[in-house]
């Protein structure tokens, strides 16, 4: 089956439809293109019990690509492999478009551009370790990726302040995590990355934002994100501090175990960056793995 480019604003109801397509449930509107018949027919077909529906949570109904099959033979439905094709294409393509947007928002956050991209590159690598299942993993690096996106509601001025903020600012930037969670919310694909992006300043003591939750009340996911977040500002220059080398990073991150960050956590993350198997990944991206061999997608 041929792959076809889908224009940005549709690439969400693109990925949608395929990972209906993949766990066997569609929307009518997809059923009644496969069989050649209008919305009306499929719904006429659930009517009268030729069909079976399955309801979503919101009450829409979805049809088993099997049972079409055994309505109809459909010759056009793709084969599992041309549909995981497809995916990954969309998929990079999502990752893309991301990736550009983030560089750009780096650069208002007066960080050395591609923080984003490392702390996804941290993240993945941490959950090859921990032994993410694929989904998960996605989940992960989509979230790190997108952790920051909602300073991009937070003025320039505030962002690239050098030097101390006032409360306010400090106020206003801490809103960051509860922006983004909203504006991911908004995205269908991204919806799974909200608690992750929402809790990724949260601290181990409880004395973090926005909901001071604590320990293991904290999801892993946001755990991990905030070490990787905190460790590549340290080793990055920025409005407000200059760039420590990897021997310094270390060290300072090592003094938030149990406070700021899950020391368990903590302890993989610097073990694994000190044995080298997680390289430094300099300032220049690209792809990361610890020692199982996978490797983090990154943009
Ligand atoms: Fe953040």
């Amino acid at each position: 089956m041929e792959i076809k480019s889908y224009k940005i604003d549709t690439l969400g109801s693109a990925m949608n439809s395929i990972t209906q397509h993949l766990t066997g449930l569609i929307k009518t509107k997809e059923a009644a293109h496969l069989l050649g018949v209008t919305v009306q027919t499929i719904k006429n077909y659930i009517y009268l019990g030729k069909l079976k529906s399955y309801k979503t949570p919101g009450g829409h109904h979805r049809v088993l690509v099997s049972d079409l099959q055994e309505l109809a033979p459909i010759q056009s439905i793709p084969s599992r492999e041309e549909l995981l094709e497809q995916y990954d294409h969309l998929y990079q393509s999502y990752l893309d478009t991301i990736g550009a947007l983030l560089n750009a928002l780096d650069a208002r956050d007066g960080i050395a551009s591609g923080h984003s991209r490392r702390v996804a590159n941290y993240a993945c690598a941490m959950g090859n370790v921990l032994g993410f299942p694929p989904n998960s993993q996605r989940t992960l690096e989509l979230a790190a990726l997108l952790h920051d996106v909602g300073k991009i509601m937070i003025g320039e001025q505030i962002l690239g302040k050098p030097g101390k903020l006032t409360d306010q600012e400090t106020y206003i930037i801490r809103q960051h995590p509860e922006m983004g969670e909203r504006i991911v919310g908004e995205v269908d694909f991204l919806r799974d990355t909200k608690p992750f992006i929402r809790h990724h300043h949260e601290r181990f003591d409880g004395k973090g934002y926005p909901d001071n939750l604590s320990g293991e009340g904290i999801p892993l996911e946001a755990r991990i994100i905030f070490i990787a977040e905190a460790f590549d500002s340290l080793r990055s220059d920025s409005s407000y501090h200059r760039s420590l080398n990897f021997k310094e990073a270390l060290s300072e991150i090592e003094q938030g175990a149990g406070t700021q960050f899950d020391p368990q956590i903590l302890k993989i993350f610097i073990e694994n960056v000190k044995k080298g198997s997680m390289n430094e990944m300099g300032l220049s991206g690209g792809s990361v793995s610890f020692n199982n061999g996978q490797r983090a997608h990154v943009v």
